[in-house]
């Protein structure tokens, strides 16, 4: 499996893996999958996409903040899940954040997803409280 940045051609087969976000409903869930989401990282440079023969199975897209990034999106084609693609792209975005020297890493993560195991087992710590309803927020302080 290779991961690389997403570029523009791989919108279509992003915007697919992503429709699992509509199933929650709402307005941030729909701007997941508009095509303006993609653009808008694919110019920044922070999604990135993970390839099984050349074919994409799994995105991440992250918010570069001042002094911490947060994992606004992640999904795993369904085909694909519980076969270490998650985890996959989870190691390599801390390894990106730590290379471009990041202290932390963010996210929140809503209930209806039932990824609350998916963090706790990939290192990251779960926040007390929530800023965001029916979510978890989880942190992951990294060594630098
Ligand atoms: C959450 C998600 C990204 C996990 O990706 P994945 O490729 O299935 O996860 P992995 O196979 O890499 O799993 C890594 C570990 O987490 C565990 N895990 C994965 N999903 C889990 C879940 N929903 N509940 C509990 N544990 C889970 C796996 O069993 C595995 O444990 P192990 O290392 O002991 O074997 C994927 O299920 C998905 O796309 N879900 C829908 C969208 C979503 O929930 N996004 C995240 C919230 S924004």
């Amino acid at each position: 499996m290779r991961i690389n940045l997403a570029k523009l051609e791989d919108i279509p087969k992003m915007q697919y893996i992503h429709k699992v976000f509509k199933e929650v409903g709402g307005p941030i869930f729909k701007y997941y999958i508009f095509l303006d989401y993609f653009k808008l990282h694919i110019s920044k440079k922070t999604c990135f996409v993970i390839k099984e023969d050349n074919n994409i199975v799994g995105v991440l897209c992250l918010k570069k903040k001042k002094w911490y990034c947060e994992i606004e999106s992640l999904a795993v084609q369904k085909r694909m899940r519980k076969k270490g693609v998650g985890k996959k792209l989870l190691n390599y975005t801390i390894k990106w954040c730590k290379n471009n020297s990041f202290k932390k890493i963010k996210l929140w993560s809503y209930k209806y997803f039932d990824a609350r195991n998916f963090y706790l087992k990939n290192g990251f710590d779960e926040l007390p409280f929530s800023y965001i309803s029916n979510s978890y927020v989880f942190k992951k302080e990294l060594d630098i």
